[in-house]
């Protein structure tokens, strides 16, 4: 064995079609089939350096020791890899470019780059892509998008095996834009996991599963197409259909503050002026608006006008988990 130490990069991603509600919550097997962006600009990189001489994980998340869940969820998807391979511990250091926990996808990044990093520091070839996002999935299920570059599209599947995502199109086939101004950056008050759980008894369940296929496939065909108006009218409705039922969930998962809804005011006031833009939101208060290049500096202003000196993280399609040979540790 070598230097059992690797080290990989991956994007956070921006669903189109959600995922909400888990048919399995241990294997996070969700309800229906879901299709995202992987961004640029919104990343973490995670080191993985296994040590023989361990006798627990030492986790660092953004240059802190971390004791809490947070770290126990890191040493479970740890143990589901190390199972397959060599049962040791590891030190683990991970940095994200953007706040963690605030409903910005840093699980999706975070365990898709761990994922990535704790098998190749194992130094025995990495699985193929499919093997790579079910595993990811497993840490937390919208990571298992973060694994392919560009849109993805992530079959619900039936099995632990058959549930993962592949790229349908490529970073480089639309150069759709994604602005994210971080209006909060305070953790969220209820955890996706159980967000999940709650949601798959909620009785707008059953009228959603039945509309997501169409929705999806008109969402696939508007990529396809690179027709912003069709895609931007299509998720903006996807986007509330799900905080619908986020609100009205038992306990209510009331993400959106005060500043998002104006910000989704202020969309459509701007849309009605001429301009290019829609917006989506995942589990949190930070809104993604999506609009097409020639448009972006006139949406970063119309931004720093309603909310200034907010800062904003600017994405395009990005690419899948790489593995990276700066190492943290
Ligand atoms: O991967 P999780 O458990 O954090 O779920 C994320 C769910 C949403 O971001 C709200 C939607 C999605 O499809 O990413």
């Amino acid at each position: 064995m070598g230097e059992l130490r690797a080290t990989a990069r991956a994007g956070a991603n921006i669903a189109l079609i959600k995922y909400w509600g888990s048919r399995d919550p241990a294997l996070n097997l969700p309800l229906n089939d879901s299709l995202s962006m992987t961004l640029s600009d919104a990343v973490t990189v995670t080191t993985v350096a296994y040590d023989p001489d361990l006798q627990v994980d030492e986790i660092y998340l953004d240059g802190e020791r971390v004791l809490d869940d947070r770290g126990t969820r890191v040493s479970r998807q740890l143990d589901r890899i190390r199972v397959d391979y060599y049962r040791m511990y590891a030190r683990v250091a991970s940095v994200n470019s953007f706040p963690a926990g605030t409903g910005l996808a840093s699980s999706a990044s975070g365990f898709a780059a761990l994922t990535v990093a704790a098998i190749a520091a194992f130094d025995e070839g990495l699985p193929d892509g499919r093997e790579l996002s079910a595993r990811a999935r497993r840490g937390s299920g919208s990571a298992a998008r973060s694994i392919p570059g560009g849109f993805v599209h992530w079959r619900a599947g039936r099995t632990d095996e058959d549930s993962f995502a592949e790229s349908v199109f490529e970073p480089d086939w639309w150069d759709l834009r994604d602005l994210c101004p971080l209006i909060s950056t305070s953790p969220k008050e209820v955890s996706s996991s159980r967000g999940h759980r709650i949601a798959a008894v909620h009785p707008f369940m059953e009228a959603r599963l039945r509309a997501l296929p169409g929705r999806l496939a008109a969402v696939q065909g508007a990529v396809a197409d690179r027709d912003l108006d069709t895609l931007g009218a299509l998720v903006e409705h996807e986007a509330l259909e799900m905080h619908g039922i986020m609100i009205s969930s038992t306990p209510s998962c009331l993400y959106l503050l005060p500043r998002t809804l104006a910000v989704i005011h202020a969309v459509r006031n701007w849309r009605e002026d001429g301009l290019g833009v829609y917006v989506t939101l995942d589990a949190g208060p930070n809104p993604h608006l999506l609009c097409l290049p020639r448009d972006e500096s006139q949406v970063l202003e119309a931004i720093e006008r309603l909310l200034p000196g907010t800062r904003v993280i600017a994405n395009q399609p990005g690419p899948g988990t790489t593995l990276v040979q700066e190492h943290l540790l």
